[in-house]
């Protein structure tokens, strides 16, 4: 598990960025992207949550340009704020679309994110905590084996964002899969009471046997405290305006400290991999011996491509 510095004019680039963040690295940028824009990267330093507010992030869906999770804000910041996160967005799709021409013509571009709070110390639930190592999973937007991938950025002036990863998802999957459940989900007990939620609109439609299992798999390595002990572990300092991209379900991680960063999500189609098989659902799919997507694809509503 290694972290690959990418330095500025990306198209001179000698190594394979695919390779990297699909056997589970992580892809570093130190060039900064507020350097044009420093008036931004000031602003989003200085948002403060509302006392009380529900929501880990706060988060910006660039596909309808909306805002959500700020809680009670000033309109005039709210409108601010929800500038500056497209303007990101927008520099981070078109410098990834550049970088990874070839998952563009296939991802969906999903929400980006504020990230506002120091991560040390902070009290959440144990499926919310930050500080305890996980593959990510989406509660309410179901990728039916499309991969997550991150472009994250520092904002903080001064403090750097800590991560402690481990390896990758096959070497986590071959040795938790079977005892997070992975064959009851294969078989698909728990996919038929979903599917009767999502008839009655309690859960997302179109959530597959893999969306299940990721989700299951995300509260498993959690609550394991015999993985979060003795599982190889390893650091990385993000330094104050670097950035960074990494598929965080290929790669477990957690967040030791740090403060103020953004983020924008794609989800990644399995087919469009270097290597398909490096794909969480090929890896799932081969120790369960059965197919875990959707014969056909449902979009979420919430999902574009850009
Ligand atoms: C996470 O996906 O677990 C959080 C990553 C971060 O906010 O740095
Ligand atoms: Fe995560």
């Amino acid at each position: 598990m290694r972290a690959v510095e990418v330095q500025a004019g990306g198209n001179t680039l000698v190594i394979d960025p695919y390779d990297i963040l699909e056997t589970g690295n992580i892809l570093v940028f130190p060039q900064s992207f507020f350097e044009d824009v420093p008036q931004d990267r000031e602003f989003l330093l200085a948002v403060r949550p509302s006392e009380g507010q529900y929501h880990k992030n706060i988060a910006y869906r660039p596909h309808i340009d909306k805002l959500s999770g700020f809680g009670k804000m000033d309109p005039a910041a709210a409108e601010r704020l929800r500038s500056v996160l497209r303007d990101y967005s927008r520099r981070v799709i078109e410098f990834t679309g550049k970088l990874l021409p070839r998952y563009q013509p296939q991802w969906r571009v999903d929400f980006a994110s504020l990230r506002p709070l120091e991560e040390t110390g902070r009290e959440l639930p144990l499926k919310k905590r930050n500080d305890l190592l996980h593959t990510d999973a989406f509660p309410t937007r179901p990728t039916n084996g499309g991969l997550i991938l991150r472009f994250f950025t520092n904002v903080h002036p001064s403090k750097s964002r800590v991560w402690v990863t481990s390896d990758p998802f096959a070497v986590a999957a071959s040795r938790y899969a079977h005892a997070a459940g992975l064959n009851a989900f294969a078989r698909g007990s728990s996919y038929h009471f979903r599917q009767a939620l999502a008839y009655v609109r309690l859960a997302p439609a179109g959530r597959s046997r893999y969306d299940e299992f990721m989700l299951a798999f995300h509260d498993y390595l959690k609550r394991n405290q015999e993985y979060q002990q003795s599982c190889p572990k390893y650091r990385f300092e993000f330094a104050p305006g670097t950035s960074w991209m990494v598929f965080t379900d290929i790669v477990p991680h957690s967040v030791e400290s740090g403060q103020s960063a953004v983020e924008q999500t794609f989800i990644i189609s399995a087919a469009s991999l270097g290597n398909p098989k490096n794909a969480p659902v090929a890896i799932l799919e081969k120790l369960a011996g059965k197919n875990l997507r959707l014969a056909e694809r449902k979009s979420p509503e919430t999902a574009f491509h850009g």
